[in-house]
């Protein structure tokens, strides 16, 4: 099977390099960005940081603070305004997913015009648009390497992905420091987000090689790292060790895919607001117990790689310890029933149906070792209540 990979043209990676976006908008020819970010990053000075080191260099630029945890089309409307008033040439995105997806989207229009949701998968993106860094503040979405973005509409409330190569951003800055403040929450559900990226994108029925060895790489560091940053913030090393690996499980599922969990994880975060790291942790344990049959060989291999099983395990007994460490790392890191955070009952049960439809529509599922039916999927999200 031949397959084309697609990553962003500058990686820049390490501790301190938040310091190079400047030099780096120099170099792709930029001289009015438009920076995109939330407003928690604009309290707490991160942003104002990143004006003055583009302004010291010369160029001049705005901030866009407005984003939201799950970037409606509003937000990115009023992006598109801004950016087009200002005459800006590029766009810096600042955040978690958030800020990063709602760039991609603004970007998009700003080079196509039209709405979010004329561009809807499988819909093509003709033209790229203006030159984009992400800079990614939590390990992570992987938005900052990815081919996708995901903005809900405001008048449905769908939860809308967006896929193809003019998303990907033209530079992503990858800086571990800039995650040393995450809150232990955020932490977790951000890690266990990549840590669903990864495995997805080794048991999808669209990896390849590429694909598989960043997915493992990763899935063993975010495995092994995320404790440790969920209890110790400050534990530089396992900051570093998860940032990079976030990245990699992004690489790794944007040349590859997500799977069931993302498919049925949009729609909880479209109707109960679920975060989408936690949504998706809610559904990795039930939706992998689903999947084994099909693919029992590779799930056996995540297990083994993540180390929750050894060599001499057969494939059966790997996929069950694999099972079990899923659910018991939850309870770790007390991640909630749907029910427990505080979802009520009748309405969930009411958008069962719809929530398999959308989740089907998505076409993650598709890509499920185990293809599910919708009767299969409304099992699922009953059974996690
Ligand atoms: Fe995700």
């Amino acid at each position: 099977m031949a397959v084309e990979i697609r990553i962003p043209p500058v990686l820049q990676i390490g501790g301190g390099s938040f310091s190079t976006v400047a030099a780096l908008l120099l170099r792709l020819g930029c001289t009015r960005p438009f920076i995109v970010t939330d407003p928690f990053l604009m309290k707490s000075h991160l942003a104002a940081r990143l004006a003055t080191q583009i302004r010291d260099a010369g160029m001049s630029c705005e901030i866009f603070h407005e984003t939201v945890a799950d970037p409606t089309t509003t937000v990115v409307e009023a992006g598109v305004g801004s950016f087009k008033h200002g005459g800006h040439d590029s766009l810096v995105s600042l955040g978690g997913g958030s800020p990063i997806d709602t760039a991609k989207a603004i970007r998009m229009l700003a080079a196509n015009g039209g709405e979010v949701r004329d561009y809807k998968v499988p819909r093509p993106i003709p033209a790229g648009g203006p030159a984009h860094i992400a800079i990614p503040t939590t390990a992570g979405t992987g938005s900052e390497v990815t081919r996708f973005t995901v903005i809900t509409d405001a008048e449905t409330g769908e939860k809308m992905l967006l896929a193809g190569d003019a998303l990907l951003p033209s530079a992503a800055v990858v800086d571990y420091e800039l995650t040393l403040t995450m809150p232990a929450r955020l932490t977790a559900d951000t890690g266990t987000d990549s840590l669903t990226h990864a495995i997805e994108a080794f048991v999808s029925r669209r990896a390849n090689p590429f694909s598989d060895g960043l997915a493992l790489s990763a899935m063993k560091t975010i495995w092994r790292e995320l404790p440790t940053t969920v209890r110790e913030p400050g534990n530089l090393r396992a900051r570093e060790a998860m940032m990079l690996a976030a990245t990699q499980a992004g690489i790794a599922f944007s040349n590859s895919s997500v799977a069931l969990v993302h498919g049925m994880s949009r729609p909880l975060g479209a109707h109960f607001h679920i975060p989408h790291g936690l949504s998706n942790a809610m559904l990795l344990p039930a939706v992998t117990a689903f999947s084994v049959e099909a693919a029992l060989g590779r799930y056996a291999e995540c297990a083994r790689t993540m180390g929750v099983a050894q060599a001499y395990d057969t494939d059966p007994s790997a996929v069950d310890q694999l099972i079990r460490s899923l659910y018991s790392r939850n309870a770790e890191l007390q991640v909630p029933s749907p029910k427990q955070f505080g979802v009520a009952e009748e309405r969930y049960i009411e958008l069962i149906p719809t929530m398999a439809v959308q989740a089907l529509a998505s076409g993650s599922p598709q890509n499920n070792p185990r293809i599910p039916t919708a009767t299969e999927i409304e099992k699922i999200y009953r059974q996690l209540f």
